[in-house]
């Protein structure tokens, strides 16, 4: 037990009277205890009872906390985790597509466009539409020779976004909002549209027709594609 003297001049300041200050590493619990109290001095002087703090109310470390600060992050990201994907997956649009960004053409029933079972029903020259890229309108075409063109031709209307239908008897097509026209391979031949429709790569895969992005050189004018 060792005996401490505080004095008014310095009272922040521990004195021991044989060893002097004890290093911050040991904690000590000061108890005042009244002393005599001489009559000349006046100021006061309280003498302290030092005791050791038991370790368990030491404070822990800090690799102790940045431990413990881990494997609370660890149990909190699991099953944080395990919620956050179905929610995210829940938004993510479903796709039948392909790596390449294709997607398999839809007739008007919504079934897959089969290309032997499509070329049965449409003749040389026709142009039906089916549902292409992004759910766009899209005109699969049948060949003079009989075969499905490598392009499908997107019916969204340059001008305004109305979809524009195939006119048999003209060869053309004709937007029935504002009379754009365009020719049988969709380039525009007459405003106010300003630009020829879209392209896509129509492929067959698997015996299924399948839309691919065109983002090559536009071949009716031999210009960049301006939807790429
Ligand atoms: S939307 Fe087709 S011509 Fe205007």
């Amino acid at each position: 037990m060792a005996a401490f003297t505080l004095s008014p001049a310095a009272p922040c300041k521990l004195q021991s009277s044989k060893n002097g200050i004890f290093p911050p590493s040991q904690a000590l619990l000061l108890k005042p205890t009244r002393t005599h109290l001489g009559k000349r001095e006046k100021s006061a002087r309280i003498t302290c009872q030092a005791t050791s703090v038991p370790a368990d109310d030491r404070v822990p470390d800090m690799g102790k906390r940045e431990l413990m600060n881990l494997l609370l992050l660890g149990a909190l990201s699991l099953p944080t985790a395990g919620m956050l994907i179905p929610y995210a997956t829940f938004f993510a649009p479903p796709g039948s597509g392909d790596s390449s960004g294709g997607i398999v053409a839809k007739d008007a029933l919504g079934n897959d466009v089969i290309a032997a079972e499509w070329l049965k029903t449409h003749g040389p020259g026709d142009r039906t539409l089916t549902q292409g890229l992004k759910g766009d309108p899209t005109y699969l075409v049948v060949e003079n020779d009989r075969t499905l063109a490598t392009y499908g031709i997107n019916a969204v209307c340059t001008h305004l976004g109305c979809v524009v239908p195939w006119n048999t008897a003209s060869n053309k097509f004709i937007c029935p909002c504002h009379g754009s026209q365009y020719n049988n391979q969709g380039r525009v031949v007459r405003g106010p549209a300003p630009l020829s429709l879209a392209l896509a790569h129509a492929d067959v895969d698997d015996g299924k027709v399948v839309f691919v992005p065109w983002v090559e050189t536009d071949f009716r004018t031999g210009e960049d594609p301006w939807w790429a």
